[in-house]
């Protein structure tokens, strides 16, 4: 650090700039598959720059002014793409998605805990997560101060979407041991497959069990839908009379959006992320919708008024912050979303996300085409493709066709080679290739992206596109890329 103040402004930002933005990924790089982040919009930028520049801090209007109202705006476009009641809906910007979760965590040990604010959690209280959730599920559970023990973990089907059957019988097994459920935490839209939970089902559950129970309060259903909820902007959309997408691209939107409509509508809770996929917008940028705003009052200390922001209640008409956990909220956020929304409109964000989706099917086409590679997802309705390769010794073994479910020492060392090759392959690729910015798609891996019956765990090549520059061409192009890679790195010396 210098002692004498810079000269030249311009002359900091940009050696800064120069020597610490290097690296990063680029967002907009239709070549970049690597993981799931957003290519922000220049009016969500500019608009974020502004906030930050004025330095907005959304605590109440006072402090705020009408960037409050640019909040308020969000949230009743969200409701109304999702057709809950907009008047009765209500949503706070937060600190990510992890901030969605935790907000619904925290709300339902208030409903399911009337002595909370006194005595802290109840040792009965439990929250219900999914096997295929989020890390984030589980982290955000503790950091409120639940245990392991307190966080029951509900099984997923072969597709990745929950077991409900088995779910339930979870649950009830937990309550008829005296357990308290305070909220139950599913899937609208899964980081890789983008699985939806059938949240229906799961309402209806609720309800009963706590009409049997005798409880007062019904625990809390949040559906994490941080990317489902992109699909929003195709809910009710006339599929018939649009050419915009090939046909089983239509198919999968139109069922993708009817599956994410009625999961919010049964939710409590759900979260949207503008700063993943689709959405467009800077990190982070992220709502948590109420379908009932009179929830909020579980969130404010229970009226404890010691716990209100010092600035809370005086000169200001409107003031989220009694109902926050961040003291200190950008009011530039709202800022962002408001901005792409009415810059990309409705048509703007159903060609961004339609076109994920119709790039990822043309991609696994090609994928298909070559019998040493393989889609794990297939069945997945989202634009994220997970890739298994086999090295040539083990790609007609018969252990490949069993792998799923296939169980015994054999099995898994199979699994195992193949996951070693997977990574020598990778280490490869980015030696020679990637990390000198070669020709071809930027993609990740990892290295357990579900377990199977043999007790190993599966890796594979992610390729998670989210540029909406990416065309149908090019996704084709980087299987092909791929498969070529492949074969040359099958001819070296491994
Ligand atoms: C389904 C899902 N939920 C929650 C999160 C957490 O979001 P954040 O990283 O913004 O905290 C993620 C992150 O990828 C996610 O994929």
């Amino acid at each position: 650090m210098p002692h004498a103040p810079a000269g030249d402004a311009h002359d900091v930002v940009s050696g800064i700039a120069s020597a610490f933005l290097s690296g990063a990924v680029n967002w907009r790089d239709s070549s970049l598959h690597y993981n799931l982040g957003a290519p922000p919009t220049t009016v969500s930028t500019a608009l974020y720059a502004l906030g930050l520049d004025a330095n907005v801090y959304l605590i109440n209007d006072g402090l705020a002014g009408r960037a409050i109202l640019a909040e308020a705006a969000v949230s009743r476009i969200l409701s109304e793409l999702a057709g809950v009641a907009a008047n009765e809906a209500r949503g706070l910007f937060v600190f990510g998605g992890t901030g969605t979760i935790a907000y619904s965590i925290r709300c339902g040990l208030a409903k399911s805990t009337p002595d909370l604010a006194q005595d802290g959690i109840d040792k009965r209280s439990f929250v219900a997560i999914t096997e295929e959730a989020h890390f984030s599920h589980a982290r955000s559970s503790r950091w409120l101060g639940l245990g392991d023990s307190q966080i029951l973990v509900l099984p997923a089907n072969e597709d990745r979407t929950t077991d409900v059957d088995g779910a339930i019988a979870l649950i009830d097994e937990r309550v008829a041991q005296g357990g308290r459920l305070a909220t139950l935490l599913v899937n609208g839209g899964t980081t890789y497959d983008h699985g939806v939970d059938d949240v229906p089902r799961f309402r209806g559950y609720l309800e009963e069990l706590a009409a049997r129970e005798g409880w007062d309060y019904r625990p809390h259903l949040h559906v994490d839908s941080v990317i489902g909820w992109e699909w929003l902007f195709f809910r009710g959309h006339d599929f018939d009379s649009t050419s915009a997408f090939d046909s089983r691209t239509r198919v999968l939107l139109r069922e993708q959006a009817e599956l994410v409509e009625s999961a919010l509508g049964n939710a409590d809770s759900w979260g949207v992320d503008f700063h993943k996929g689709a959405g467009c917008c800077p990190i982070d940028c992220s709502m948590v919708m109420f379908n009932d705003g009179r929830d909020l009052g579980y969130l404010n200390g229970h009226g404890r008024l010691d716990e209100m922001h010092q600035l809370a209640s005086e000169l200001s008409v409107a003031s989220p912050a009694d109902h926050t956990l961040e003291t200190s909220r950008a009011g530039a956020k709202a800022l962002a979303a408001l901005g792409t929304l009415h810059s990309l409109g409705r048509d703007g964000y159903q060609a961004v996300l339609g076109g994920l989706v119709e790039a990822a099917q043309r991609f696994r086409a090609v994928v298909a085409e070559y019998p040493d590679m393989q889609i794990e997802n297939t069945y997945s309705r989202g634009y994220q493709s997970m890739v298994r390769i086999f090295p040539p010794e083990l790609s007609q073994s018969s252990f490949r066709e069993t792998e799923r479910k296939g169980t015994g020492d054999e099995q898994r060392a199979f699994t195992e080679a193949v996951n070693a090759y997977h990574r020598a392959f990778v280490e490869w690729d980015e030696r020679v290739r990637m990390s000198r910015q070669g020709p071809g798609p930027y993609y990740s891996f990892s290295g357990r992206f579900r377990v199977v019956e043999s007790g190993a765990g599966l890796t594979g090549l992610k390729f998670y596109p989210t540029s909406p520059r990416l065309s149908n061409a090019e996704a084709e192009d980087a299987a092909r890329v791929l498969a070529d890679l492949k074969a040359e790195f099958d001819a070296v010396d491994r």
